[in-house]
């Protein structure tokens, strides 16, 4: 997206006038960076009953690795999430030998560093969340957790802006979870066109929040049965 004027990057609310600005915006507000473990609940179901599965029924096994990519990734507790669905979803689908990596990546360079350390404050009410994976914390105080060893490793952060990542089709899921909503709606849509690109054609997508009515104008389909996910191949191919 080299020509795209930086000016027109306008975030809501704030006057950005430069790349700087854009990340001095994101990194002094804790509110643009909130994140949670496992977020959003029906995106974590649905990457294990459909998502998951259709890879592996599109050869996912022959190719050794399941490549996921968190877009706008905050401190990384998305990364993490990700990682131990798919991993322990494909440990129960008898599938062990197939690897999982996760790229976490965010604009914030604060965030990312936090992320690479993956040590998090964690409620008792988080676990009600979490309890399924307890065995991927290891504890450090009271309420400190930090990310076992076996998860961490799966797991690589970087400080990159998505608008200027340039990723070949090379992975089998890409989220990119309530990044966009600060980006005006055409800024939007030229992003989502250059993000997509780095999936493969056999993978999937999740982008929010957009508009399923225009991912459906782009030529996108959503997995039969997902309200989240989408994919470029056509029906035909997914039934
Ligand atoms: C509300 S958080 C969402 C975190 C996570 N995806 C989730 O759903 O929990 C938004 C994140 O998007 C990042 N972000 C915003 N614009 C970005 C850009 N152009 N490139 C990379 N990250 C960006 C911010 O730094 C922030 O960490």
């Amino acid at each position: 997206m080299a020509d795209t004027n930086k000016n027109e990057r306008h975030v809501y609310d704030a006057n950005l006038d430069s790349h700087s600005d854009l990340q001095r915006f994101f990194e002094g507000d804790n509110l643009v960076v909130a994140t949670r473990f496992f977020r959003n609940a029906a995106l974590f179901e649905q990457l294990r009953s459909m998502v998951i599965p259709n890879l592996l029924n599109s050869g996912l096994q022959g190719r050794g690795t399941l490549h996921i990519w968190s877009a706008g990734c905050s401190d990384g507790r998305e990364s993490y999430s990700l990682a131990m669905a798919a991993r322990n979803s494909l440990d129960d689908l008898g599938y062990q030998g197939v690897a999982v990596r996760v790229r976490g990546s965010d604009l914030s360079r604060l965030q990312i560093e936090m992320a690479r350390k993956g040590v998090y404050r964690i409620s008792t009410s988080d676990w009600s969340t979490l309890d399924p994976y307890r065995q991927n914390f290891e504890e450090l105080g009271a309420t400190i957790w930090q990310i076992a060893s076996n998860i961490k490793g799966l797991v690589e952060f970087v400080v990159e802006d998505i608008i200027e990542a340039q990723m070949d089709a090379k992975f089998d899921i890409l989220i990119c979870s309530l990044v966009l909503l600060y980006y005006q709606p055409q800024y939007q849509r030229e992003i989502i066109q250059q993000l997509v690109k780095a999936v493969r054609p056999e993978g999937f997508f999740h982008v929010a929040p957009v508009g399923r009515r225009w991912l459906k104008s782009q030529g996108f389909e959503p997995l039969p049965g997902s309200s989240l996910f989408f994919t470029g191949r056509t029906m035909e191919i997914l039934a």
